[in-house]
């Protein structure tokens, strides 16, 4: 335990706070296809299970906002930044000063990358994971090390632990992870962050987190922070809140970390649109319940449906699901998008899993139809 980590919630007040709950890359230096595939005009038509969205979204009340509204996109973007941030730190009962807006979480990632790391020093994540902030470590000279998931396809903590130096400046746990939709348990992550030098800043990725559901397995470090100064939680309205196309995310953190990120922030990275619909995309929590439960529904129709074929996906905690086809996964992919499906790219050390992003029910149909015509043996019982 290193008790130098310790003491920013301290410092914000009382000891304890409420509980409750790049796109644009510097210089070329990475291009977002490089890690997730084709989410372009060419889709039309295409039935997209390939980038975790969520189909139902957003909430009306956001779709009336931006259709009724004179949004100005002339002008440059002049969001009200400070009630944008405290409208998010309300709804997350954090302090202002604790939250950093990014253009998508994938900013948030960058400017993380940025902060915290250089040439010498070493960004530790578990393989595989969502790639992002991999490309952006690689682009500031710095060394990934990547630690496969244990068996459960949960972060293997210990193996992670045993290639912690003095330059690991740097962890990102995906949680649930993606491509896996798997979850790391609290108290093991919990152990991990408090046997990491002072040295090391974590960012826990929870753009799932509404899909998690709240267990003994799970909780949010936002929910139930740990008063640790390194601790960087990214979220985004990418998902849940169905606002991909609108590029929204952000950290909480302890005040200095958010300070120190903001510099490597995109100038007027929050744009006129999303700047204008946060607040109604929050208050409307009854469609959030509303995504959430029909994303359960959609997940056990899935596994209902991969049973009858028995076939064994992973447990899936998000809206996505991975699933070992013991075929070569690309293969497979080209043959979905022959039928006009994408799925999910190939991961790498898991040849021969696809991830599946949760359509529509209709949608599922078509996928199901494609996967029954695949013309090879499948499924676990032929092997
Ligand atoms: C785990 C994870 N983090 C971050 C992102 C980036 O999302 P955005 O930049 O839209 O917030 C994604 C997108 O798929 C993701 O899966």
């Amino acid at each position: 335990m290193f008790t130098s980590r310790r003491g920013f919630l301290r410092s914000l007040g009382g000891g304890v706070v409420a509980t409750a709950a790049a796109r644009r890359a510097l210089a070329g230096a990475y291009n977002a296809r490089n890690f997730e595939p084709s989410r372009s005009p060419e889709s039309d038509g295409l039935i997209l299970l390939n980038s975790n969205e969520n189909v139902y979204g957003p909430s009306p009340r956001v779709v009336e906002i931006v259709k009724s509204s004179d949004l100005s996109i002339n002008r440059y973007p002049r969001p009200d930044y400070k009630s944008l941030v405290e409208r998010i730190a309300t709804a997350d009962h954090v302090k202002p000063e604790q939250v950093l807006l990014g253009c998508g979480s994938t900013e948030i990632l960058r400017m993380a990358a940025f902060s915290f790391l250089d040439k010498g020093k070493q960004l530790l994540q578990g393989l595989p994971t969502f790639e992002a902030i991999e490309h952006y470590a690689r682009a500031t000279g710095a060394e990934v090390v990547s630690v496969p998931l244990a068996r459960d396809f949960s972060h293997d903590l210990d193996g992670m632990l045993a290639h912690v130096t003095a330059s690991t400046t740097l962890v990102y746990i995906c949680n649930p992870n993606n491509p896996t939709a798997t979850l790391t348990p609290r108290s093991d992550l919990e152990a991990f962050i408090s046997k990491l030098p002072p040295s090391a800043h974590v960012v826990i990725d929870e753009a799932y987190h509404h899909y998690a559901g709240q267990s003994g397995m799970y909780a949010s470090f936002i929910d139930r922070p740990l008063d640790d100064n390194n601790v960087i939680v990214a979220r985004t309205f990418s998902k849940v809140f169905g606002l991909a196309g609108l590029r929204l995310g952000y950290a909480v953190a302890s005040p200095n970390v958010v300070q120190q990120m903001r510099k490597f922030a995109t100038e007027d990275n929050i744009n006129t649109i999303a700047s204008q619909v946060v607040g109604a995309a929050l208050d409307d929590t009854a469609s959030v319940n509303d995504f959430i439960r029909r994303n359960q529904n959609d997940r056990q129709e899935f596994f209902n449906q991969a049973m009858a074929r028995a076939l064994k996906p992973i447990d899936s905690h998000a809206n996505f699901v991975m699933m070992n086809t013991f075929h070569p996964a690309q293969e497979i992919i080209d043959v979905f998008r022959k039928s006009k499906i994408l799925i999910g790219r190939r991961f790498p050390t898991m040849d021969t899993y696809i991830r599946v992003s949760l359509g529509r029910p209709e949608e599922m149909l078509a996928f199901w139809r494609t996967w029954d015509a695949l013309p090879y043996p499948k499924g676990s019982m032929h092997h």
